[in-house]
């Protein structure tokens, strides 16, 4: 044992803590949904998880987790190439395939596995990957374990991408990675110009799209579908841990080929455990309940633009946007901490963000919106808001 390593770290935790930067879980103690229990806070509005579309405790949901269990068990045992591939992937996996409009899919346990995956396998030294700035980290880790060149491009800046393109042009590859939709920010990628410089400097388009699967376009296909695109982008990954049911999984979308290289190659799928079939049964029943219930997705785009116009009428001034991520930037970390700890006690379950999830003095609260709001719920938040915002002096 060396007593001075945990020394050290318990020195680093005492700073984080001293300087407002020390993170306390929260113990919910029942259901992920619009309202929850929460352990020493009793019955709190849930303004914080990515239900998008309330489907966690969605009851045709759960009965496809059950079900699934029932046929296949608990887990799997093993990766998917030994004996961990169930008719159940296949059967989620040409679903998935259908609703991004691709060749095939291939799931991961999650999503941070799946751009963990992705990059290595196809990408090498002869080949440049091009990345937004603001891209989720599991991109920025995923990339970090290819032997391919890195170029960041400005966020979501297409002067920069377009000049990005033509300085590489001597690469084999060119594999352009961003977020559809920005978690912190909320912001949607701007798709028809990336496929316009994609198809003019023959690179290739890729998107993670984990925060718009379930929540934009007509019937909520993602990112593509908002921009009446769907079908046109490349290689999408996204997940299955937020809008679709919340449970844990992720896929890569894409051409046949892309999607067979990955399932012969990427290391997260060759050395841990395949999806685990009652997650491939939730999420299937959680795509087929989405496709019979589009007023989901009418409900959650109602209840977002009352939440932003509302909140803008306390005074607050939210970035800007269209999805149901309403990001309000208050400084430095400990004033969004602060915020966001007494809003919990006003019965309103916000969190804050700070350095390094996102840049330092961009501190913010996230308050993400959900179909299972009712109004009620949203008014509630918004009283607490205008309480605290004025007391705080934000408002
Ligand atoms: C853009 C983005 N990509 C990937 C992930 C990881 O998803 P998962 O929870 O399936 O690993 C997240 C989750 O926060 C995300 O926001």
């Amino acid at each position: 044992m060396t007593q001075a390593f945990d020394d050290r770290l318990a020195r680093e935790l005492e700073q984080m803590r001293e300087e407002g930067e020390y993170q306390e879980a929260r113990h919910i103690q029942g259901r992920q949904s619009a309202v929850v229990e929460l352990e020493e806070y009793g019955e709190v509005v849930n303004l914080c998880s990515n239900n998008y579309l309330g489907l966690c405790d969605e009851p045709e949901v759960m009965e496809g987790v059950k079900r699934g269990t029932e046929r296949y068990g608990a887990g799997t045992s093993s990766v998917r190439f030994i004996c961990g591939t169930f008719e159940i992937h296949r059967e989620l996996e040409e679903k998935l395939a259908d609703f991004m409009g691709t060749e095939a899919a291939v799931t991961y346990t999650s999503c941070w596995n799946a751009n963990e995956g992705l990059f290595a396998p196809l990408l090498d030294e002869e080949d440049v990957i091009i990345s937004d700035e603001l891209n989720h980290a599991s991109i920025i880790d995923g990339i970090r374990l290819a032997s391919a060149d890195l170029e960041i491009y400005g966020h979501m800046d297409m002067e920069s991408l377009e000049e990005t393109l033509r300085e590489t042009q001597d690469y084999r590859t060119r594999f352009v990675i961003t977020d559809g939709v920005f978690s912190m920010e909320g912001e949607i990628a701007p798709l028809p110009e990336m496929r316009e410089l994609c198809d003019e400097y023959d690179a290739v388009l890729a998107i993670d799209d984990s925060h718009a699967t379930g929540v934009l376009g007509e019937t909520g296909r993602g990112t593509p579908e908002f921009h009446d695109m769907h079908g046109e982008v490349d290689v999408i990954t996204s997940t299955l841990g937020k809008a679709l049911g919340g449970m844990a999984g992720g896929y890569v979308a894409g051409s046949r080929e892309v999607v067979d290289y990955l399932t012969q190659e990427s290391r997260t799928q060759l050395f841990t455990n395949a999806m685990p079939p009652h997650s491939c049964a939730g999420a299937l029943a959680a795509v087929e309940h989405l496709e019979e219930n589009p007023g989901l997705l009418e409900k959650l785009h109602d209840n977002t633009r009352y939440f932003r116009r509302e909140l803008e009428a306390l005074g607050y001034d939210p970035i800007e946007g269209e999805t149901p991520i309403v990001p309000v930037i208050v400084g430095e970390t400990p004033d969004a901490i602060e915020l966001s700890s007494r809003l919990l006690d006003h019965g309103a379950f916000v969190i804050g963000f700070g350095y390094p999830v996102v840049p330092k003095g961009t501190a913010r609260i996230r308050c993400q919106i959900s179909a299972a709001h009712e109004r009620e719920h949203l008014d509630r938040t918004l009283d607490a808001l205008e309480t605290i915002g004025t007391d705080m002096g934000i408002i």
